[in-house]
């Protein structure tokens, strides 16, 4: 089964092709971060507006670099939540349209699961059942992935993502938007030891995170010291910020994957490309000895290509939907 898989949830325009949920065909993505750049975040009306303006040009290479008409496409899956609303609204509408001139199904996709779903392209021998630690922009989840389509997340941050921490305190250190992967890159030959900063606990759950206090921390450290015209070594604080984050990340799904009992572990979401998580998670499951799956470095940020993977089992769920399909700017990976 072939599928047109579209994502436009944030910053990236993009389509792919997708055979039976494993075999990426074709995997365009169009991305607005120079623009973005530009206002130090994403701007959600530009986001729709060049989403808008993408959309048919890169819908249409996806088809070509796949080799594929609309003929031999059985159905197209979208991501229709959770995400910024204009800017999903243009990848949904846009689906509704091209599925009711070609009659072709529509399969409504959750951008996270499809973050997961990165992972069966990746790793084709991947199955579920997995404890999933889905790190992005916009969320931390700790999902246990029972099923393709059945999922329950047993822990979560309770603020910031950490992806968006990442993001905050790059920004306090003069990097470019999205300062994730440039703190990731500087803390490479920094000394995670420099700076002591907090490590946050949150009661209740023993599996949710908290990081605004972490980004809050290092926020104050740059603002005292440059009051006092001090510079602070960038790439120590960038260290010592990264082993805080990834220590409170692994720590958690560590603990819950030993109470889960759950010995294969996966990573997804954009934040999984980072370069401690995946050393240390790599470590960790080495000495316990657990299996542990990670997508390639390519599909761990916005792609369509994990879309189509994702949209493959929910059609194989029956998770269909017709042109009262609405976008969602939340929605919990549950359903
Ligand atoms: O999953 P994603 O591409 O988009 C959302 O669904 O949010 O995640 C983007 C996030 C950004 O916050 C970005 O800075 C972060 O992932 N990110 C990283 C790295 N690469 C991307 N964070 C830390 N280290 C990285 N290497
Ligand atoms: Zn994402």
């Amino acid at each position: 089964m072939k599928i047109l898989a579209i994502e436009s949830s944030c910053d990236e325009t993009a389509a792919a092709v997708v055979e039976d949920g494993r075999k990426v065909i074709s995997n365009i993505v169009a991305t607005q971060v120079e623009e973005h750049k530009l206002y130090g975040g994403v701007v959600p009306e530009i986001a729709s507006r060049r989403h808008a303006e993408a959309i048919c040009g890169v819908v249409s290479e996806a088809l070509e670099k796949a080799e594929c008409t609309f003929d031999d496409i059985d159905a197209i899956g979208v991501t229709h939540a959770p995400g910024l609303i204009g800017a999903l609204l243009v990848g949904v509408n846009f689906a509704k349209g091209l599925a009711m001139a070609k009659n072709k199904p529509i399969i409504p996709t959750h951008h996270l699961r499809s973050h997961i779903a990165a992972n069966y392209l990746s790793n084709p021998e991947l199955k579920p059942p997995f404890l999933c630690l889905v790190v992005s922009g916009g969320h931390s989840h700790i999902v246990k992935v029972d099923d393709y389509t059945k999922m329950t997340i047993i822990g979560k941050t309770r603020d910031d993502a950490a992806g968006e921490a990442f993001d905050k305190a790059a920004r306090t250190m003069g990097m470019p938007y999205p300062g994730g992967i440039h703190l990731d890159i500087a803390a490479e030959s920094g000394n995670p030891d420099s700076f002591a900063l907090p490590r946050p606990r949150v009661s209740g759950s023993e599996y949710d995170f908290s990081f605004s206090g972490l980004k809050t921390a290092v926020i104050n450290l740059i603002h005292n010291a440059s009051q006092k015209g001090e510079e602070l070594p960038i790439n120590d604080l960038s260290a010592s910020f990264r082993k805080a984050v990834v220590g409170c990340l692994v720590e958690n799904f560590i603990k819950a994957a030993k109470d889960t009992e759950s010995t294969r572990l996966v990573i997804a979401g954009g934040v999984s490309a980072n370069r401690l998580l995946r050393k240390e998670l790599t470590d960790k499951c080495k000495k316990l000895g657990y299996e542990l799956y990670m997508p390639e470095k390519s599909l761990c940020g916005d792609n369509a290509a994990m879309v189509g993977s994702q949209a493959y089992y929910e059609f194989l769920s029956g998770n269909t939907a017709g042109s009262e399909l609405n976008a969602k700017a939340t929605m919990s990976i549950e359903l």
